[in-house]
């Protein structure tokens, strides 16, 4: 790519700390169709006013000028992204964007099932479905809502359309889910879906029940240990914040995101943009840039591209550096993990 007021960086975004950011996390709304405990903080949730939400079409304007800078890899969240209306339609567009080679999305899976075969015919392959019990009492204790059967049915129905890899987010929840660990780990045995297990993350908003002693890595894989050894997946270890493995002869793979016992900050290669236009170039820092006051005042693609490459240069080396306690005084269920 040759080098132009749009693209000062020539393709490649790099923070200060030399590390190459290609990752743009979207989230397109702050609703969502469930309430997990882990996420949704108590009392009446201050919802986002419409006119503050970015419409599609300045997400993808973002977008684009983000691919010309080096973004090649987006995944789009929420709250929930399927409660937005027109989302396929706006991920058709997002797929049309030049330079972006990979796009995902992260949904609960409420509403999947009947987007499946419009997701399938415009190109998304990739699917990360939150799904933290097999029990469907349970998932209903966890989420506020009768749905697990619901969400069972569009993970078969997306495997049997082809979609791949299904990635599968379990937060690891102490007294919940911890007797559930291992079968949840033992999918991978019968299919070739991706289990994640997530440590929960104490920092997110106020009014959450906080978790002192969270689930940790070292806790879930003892869980699990009775399925077999773990091997590790080479191919591309390092390629997100998960560590990959594999039980010998399974079909899916098991990683572990562990922000709690792990700092990953390293290989940190993301910059999110949220529902409400501002860029945050670490989940666990308030660090932010407004984007939507220029966008929304006449800023020309170069003007923006700036704002971008100023936010990238805000990243904090590690989680530690981004504030006192490295807390996330948003909300996560506005940020979509
Ligand atoms: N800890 C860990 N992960 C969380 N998520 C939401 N809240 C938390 C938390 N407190 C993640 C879950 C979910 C995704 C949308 O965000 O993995 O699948």
């Amino acid at each position: 790519m040759t080098q132009n007021a749009e693209c000062p960086q020539n393709g490649r975004l790099e923070d200060t700390y030399k590390r190459h950011i290609n990752y743009l996390r979207i989230s397109i709304t702050d609703r969502c169709n469930l309430k997990c405990i882990y996420c949704t903080p108590k009392g009446r949730i201050q919802k986002l006013p419409h006119s503050d939400i970015l419409r599609y079409e300045e997400i993808t304007r973002i977008a684009t000028i983000g691919a010309k800078l080096g973004i090649t890899k987006v995944r789009i969240t929420g709250g929930e992204p399927f409660v937005r209306k027109g989302c396929v339609s706006f991920l058709e567009k997002m797929v049309g964007i030049q330079g972006i080679e990979d796009i995902s999305v992260t949904t609960n899976g409420i509403v999947l099932e009947k987007h499946l075969e419009h997701l399938h015919d415009i190109g998304i392959k990739r699917l990360n479905i939150s799904l933290d019990t097999l029990d469907s009492e349970k998932y209903a204790r966890i989420t506020g809502q009768r749905g697990f059967d619901r969400v069972w049915s569009a993970i078969v129905a997306a495997l049997k359309k082809g979609f791949s890899p299904i990635k599968i987010n379990v937060v690891a929840l102490k007294g919940i889910n911890d007797n559930e660990l291992k079968n949840l780990a033992a999918l991978t045995l019968d299919y070739p879906f991706h289990v994640r297990f997530i440590e929960q993350m104490p920092y997110f908003g106020p009014g959450l029940v906080e978790n002192k002693t969270p689930l940790t890595e070292t806790d879930i894989r003892s869980i699990i240990a009775p399925l077999g050894d773990l091997l590790h997946c080479t191919e591309s270890r390092r390629r997100g914040p998960a560590t990959r493995y594999r039980i010998k002869g399974a079909p899916g793979e098991i990683g572990f995101i562990s922000p709690v016992s792990h700092h990953f900050c390293r290989w940190c290669n993301r910059l999110r943009l949220s529902a409400d236009g501002w860029l945050r170039s670490c989940l666990l820092s308030d660090i932010v840039t407004d984007i939507k006051t220029p966008l929304r005042n006449d800023a020309t693609d170069a003007e923006l591209a700036r704002e971008i490459i100023a936010a990238v240069e805000k990243k904090p080396l590690e989680k530690s550096e981004a504030g006192q306690n490295a807390r996330c005084g948003s909300r996560m269920f506005a940020i979509g993990g």
